[in-house]
């Protein structure tokens, strides 16, 4: 098969209008940003705890009642049907406010979700409390309240202790998950939990001489005559049974039939281990979120746990299915997709996402990794240049990306920016501490002083290395400046001798050079510039793991 699983950059509603075809998705996964302060998808917050203009101009247009809003608004209303009524019922309840301009955010995309939907395939929106019950609404007006399926509870995290700080509600700690259908025809694989400890000890209480553990369980004939059981003598006993004679012999036979004592009412003999588990229910209390020292951690606020995603992508979907995420952040269903040997597409507006996806799936994955494609990167200086002018942020995710860089936690306000907009670490000895190479972008004009600046920067930081990255060529006394830094040199032993490397301490890079392939030079021996993903081997099989 000619597939290449895809990942884009870019804004999800004209990315599927134009690049996913009708019918062609088999599940779908979706985690917008939520429509609640406490849950903001917050990228960078800076210290104050105000929204970074990054942030706000990612997400401006999501939030806030404004042009684009009312465009939206008037362009689906217009179309008629079942959705328009209800959008301008909701109009007139809500108001033109925040709340209003999430729900007409979403609708259209999810209109094009519904499109893209096979007959087969079921769709996972997840979204919080404040926003559920509205969603529920505009996602029956797209998909049919016939096909609701369920409505998820994920507790995804354990009781909020600020009562006494003077909280007036109960802790909020669920997420929601609307679960629909394409048509009835939707494909559904149960999947079960491990019984407790508790329940094994009352149900199976029993050990073979193989070490089997066992229960035995009631088969008389519920109901009696009246519900058609007939009656006849087992072992001495005369009951109204659950089978028929010839299936009772049968068991008997194969031993599945005991007295458990002389006179006593013969019972069926079950083994624990032939038994599925717990079928899941719509209360998902067994999955935690992924906390500050999770392994699976990558530093994406709003990252979702994999075994979310594993459950889910389990359910609703087979080997080889299409599963699409079009707010895939850190690619959390795209790389557990990779996993269970589905064909992914994964959407995301942000150049840190597509970054730390890339990163994540290489790590995870390793050569097991299956072909994919990054569609919407700049590939060229004029689409480089395009962006730089779009959205300087943007620019700037997407350039660190080009040498495998790290974003600046906070990437802060100008006039008070700290010089820093991305770093890479590495350890080069055996102290065991990490150096660091820090890293300016610079989408605009530059001089010599910036060269000037950077080497203040290195030297307040106690930087390894400093790279500058300009879209601009950079002019005669920037690089004399460069070189006049002089060199990092770090010390390796090899085969038993002890060698130097030389790399220049300050490196300025073109955005055009990096382009074609130039490197930024540090020491490799072990890059930790990203907080690794775990290897994830690809699964064998479906099995779930019970005990
Ligand atoms: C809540 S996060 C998803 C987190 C993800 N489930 C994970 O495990 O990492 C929402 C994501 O939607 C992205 N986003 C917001 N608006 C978008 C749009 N219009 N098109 C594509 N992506 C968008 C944001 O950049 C953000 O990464």
């Amino acid at each position: 098969m000619n597939w290449h699983n895809k990942l884009y950059f870019g804004n999800n509603l004209p990315i599927m209008r134009e690049h996913v075809a009708d019918a062609s998705v088999d599940l779908v996964y979706l985690d917008p940003p939520f429509n609640s302060n406490a849950n903001y998808n917050v990228l960078f917050q800076e210290k104050s705890g105000e929204q970074s203009a990054a942030q706000i101009t990612a997400f401006e247009d999501t939030w806030q009642w404004g042009e684009e809003s009312e465009a939206t608004y008037y362009e689906t209303i217009l179309k008629g049907g079942k959705l328009a009524d209800l959008l301008q019922a909701l109009l007139a309840f809500l108001g033109r406010n925040d709340m209003m301009a999430y729900l007409v955010m979403m609708a259209p995309r999810l209109q094009e979700l519904h499109r893209v939907l096979k007959s087969t395939g079921s769709i996972y929106l997840h979204c919080d409390p404040t926003a559920s019950h509205y969603l529920k609404l505009v996602m029956d007006g797209i998909f049919g309240a016939d096909n609701y399926l369920n409505e998820i509870t994920w507790k995804r995290t354990t009781a909020h202790s600020d009562a006494k700080q003077g909280r007036k509600a109960l802790g909020n700690v669920t997420d929601i998950l609307l679960l629909y259908t394409k048509t009835a025809e939707f494909k559904f694989n149960p999947q079960y939990q491990p019984y407790t400890l508790e329940y094994i000890n009352a149900k199976y209480p029993y050990v073979d001489s193989d070490g089997r553990k066992y229960g035995l369980w009631d088969i008389t004939g519920p109901g009696g005559a009246a519900k058609g059981n007939p009656m006849y003598e087992v072992m001495g006993v005369e009951r109204y049974w659950r089978y028929s004679r010839t299936k009772m012999d049968e068991l008997i036979s194969q031993g599945r039939i005991v007295q458990p004592s002389p006179g006593a009412v013969p019972r069926y003999k079950r083994y624990l281990d032939e038994m599925p588990g717990v079928p899941i229910q719509n209360l998902w209390d067994d999955i935690s979120a992924i906390n500050s020292q999770a392994q699976e951690r990558l530093g994406y606020p709003t990252q979702k746990p994999e075994a979310l995603l594993e459950r889910i992508i389990k359910i609703s979907s087979d080997e080889g299915d299409v599963v699409l995420d079009p707010f895939c952040g850190c690619g959390t269903s795209i790389s557990v997709s990779e996993r269970l040997h589905r064909r992914w597409i994964g959407i995301d507006i942000t150049h840190l996402a597509i970054t730390l996806i890339r990163h994540r799936l290489h790590d995870a994955h390793g050569t097991e990794l299956s072909p994919y494609e990054v569609i919407g990167d700049p590939k060229d200086l004029a689409s480089a240049q395009a962006l730089a002018i779009q959205d300087r942020y943007q620019f700037q995710w997407w350039a660190l990306g080009l040498v495998d860089a790290r974003p600046a936690q906070n990437l802060r306000k100008k006039g008070a920016d700290s010089g820093i907009d991305g770093y890479v670490n590495f350890v080069d000895d055996a102290s065991g501490q990490a150096k660091r190479v820090v890293i300016q972008v610079k989408s605009g004009h530059v001089k010599a002083g910036d060269i000037r600046d950077l080497k203040g920067v290195i030297d307040r930081e106690k930087a390894a290395i400093g790279c500058f990255i300009t879209l601009e060529e950079p002019t005669a006394p920037m690089n004399t400046e460069a070189v006049s830094a002089g060199f990092y040199e770090s010390a390796f032993r090899f085969e038993g001798t002890q060698k130097i490397e030389r790399f220049p301490k300050i490196q300025i890079l073109t955005i055009d050079q990096l382009l074609r392939g130039k490197h930024l030079q540090y020491p490799q021996h072990r890059v930790e510039t990203f907080k690794q993903a775990e290897r994830k081997p690809k699964s064998k099989g479906e099995q779930v793991e019970l005990f």
